[in-house]
């Protein structure tokens, strides 16, 4: 099977790194791809934006690739799956129905009530309205700070301001109406109650009438050791999460996951692809903050190395509506993935610092290294944007995967590197809960 990833991102590279362990799989294409990627598959450079989906159909015709698989949510969002699905062609994620789970905020929000869904309390302010969110705030007692301010539509991650007072909630309020910080966006804003507790990422693979959970994992917002710092895309993850019990597991599945697929059913939405759910955990209940329409970055770099099963069939029966006999095989290693950022991320970042040290990594067994914003530079690789790297090490405890990416970690270089030190540190000795 040909097989085309569309993305260029730590995600896409492991997704593709994946696939080429398939049995199935008989070449991989990847738009636009990146030098990590570049070594499993023939990248072509497109920009993925909705303009250009013409010409990534011409190219999928032209190389007769069988079966796509997108990464990032922006495309899913604007529709890529209807455009293949009209050309007859095979792609894995949800339809533009589907994927407004993560392209609207304010439907997701009205979703959960609908159907008594657990998720923090909030309301929702038009443009228009900006006044009336204004007054809302204005009359906020001071104990119910912070707030968490969400831009409805898509904004790379940076749709969501946690505001500690009036003050600051009034200025995001402020940057999405009256700034046009996000464009449109920000036409539409949720405020929602801020939550106290641990976050969770669990992605589930949807075929339209099954679902099927995948293991939990666990990301690092924050850019600085001890969560510290300004919200980045994401500096680290791990898998499994051990002190999570059967019980909370269940209640995460039974309360929240599965009502939203039959939710999504009911209302007509036949949903195929990764329904990556964002939980919270409060005082042992768990909360829906958001969806994502798409596998999670750095989540998938922690999962996809413990799937014993063979990821392209299981896609390719995803798209086809064909999982219901499917069961998913895990190996019960730990896996830990520590992000590598340029120098200024996640305030700005840094282009073209070359990175060395690279290909002593390639032929060690223990670690992957997964890249993100990276780009040729003559015969180097060099930075090219916030997130660069991400690497990956399983082991039979968190602690050996850790000592192993930490020493490989070592050996990488480049300006103003910074990462996490603390990622899946004290999980089993201390968990937040
Ligand atoms: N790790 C967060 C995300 O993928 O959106």
């Amino acid at each position: 099977m040909k097989v085309l990833v569309i993305g260029s991102g730590g995600r896409e590279h492991c997704i593709a790194w994946k696939i080429s362990k398939s049995d199935f799989v008989e070449k991989i294409y990847a738009i636009p791809g990146n030098p990590g990627i570049a070594e499993l598959a023939e990248c072509k450079n497109i920009d993925i934006k909705k303009e250009n989906f013409s010409q990534i159909i011409s190219f999928v015709e032209e190389k007769g690739i069988d079966f796509t698989i997108v990464g990032p949510e922006a495309p899913l969002v604007d529709g890529i799956v209807d455009v293949f699905g009209k050309r007859g062609h095979k792609i894995f994620g949800p339809d533009m129905k589907g994927a407004v789970l993560e392209g609207s905020k304010v439907f997701t929000k009205d979703l959960c009530k609908k159907y008594e869904i657990p998720t923090p309390g909030s309301h929702a302010f038009k443009r228009s309205d900006r006044q009336k969110a204004n007054n809302y705030l204005g009359k906020l007692e001071d104990n119910k700070f912070p707030v968490v301010i969400k831009v409805d539509g898509l904004a790379a991650g940076k749709g969501v301001i946690i505001a500690q007072t009036k003050e600051q909630a009034l200025s995001a309020v402020e940057q999405c109406f009256i700034k046009n910080v996000f464009g449109s966006s920000g036409d539409y804003i949720v405020i929602e109650d801020f939550m106290k507790g641990f976050e969770l990422s669990l992605l589930n693979l949807c075929d339209g009438k099954n679902i099927i959970p995948m293991v939990l994992a666990q990301d690092y917002k924050k850019i600085f050791d001890n969560d510290m710092g300004k919200n980045t895309g994401g500096m680290g993850s791990y898998s499994p999460v051990p002190f999570v019990s059967d019980d909370l597991y269940d209640k995460i599945l039974n309360r929240i996951i599965y009502p939203t697929y039959d939710a999504l059913l009911k209302e007509g939405i036949t949903y195929k692809g990764i329904l990556y759910g964002g939980i919270i955990v409060e005082e042992g209940e768990p909360y829906l903050l958001e969806y994502n329409c798409r596998f999670g970055d750095p989540e998938t770099q922690a999962i996809l190395p413990r799937l014993n099963s063979d990821l392209l069939e299981l896609l390719v029966k995803c798209a086809g509506g064909k999982l219901s006999s499917q069961k998913l095989s895990w190996s019960n290693n730990k896996c830990v993935c520590v992000i590598m950022a340029s120098k200024g991320y996640p305030e700005s970042s840094s282009s073209g610092d070359i990175i060395k040290g690279l290909d002593d990594l390639k032929n060690n067994e223990d670690i992957t290294v997964f890249h993100a914003g990276t780009r040729y530079e003559d015969s180097n690789i060099a930075t090219a944007g916030g997130r660069v790297l991400g690497a990956a090490s399983c082991a039979p405890s968190f602690k050996e995967a850790r000592n192993k990416i930490y020493t490989a970690i070592d050996k990488i270089k480049f300006d103003g590197m910074q990462f996490r030190k603390d990622i899946a540190l004290r999980v089993e000795e201390d968990p937040p809960c």
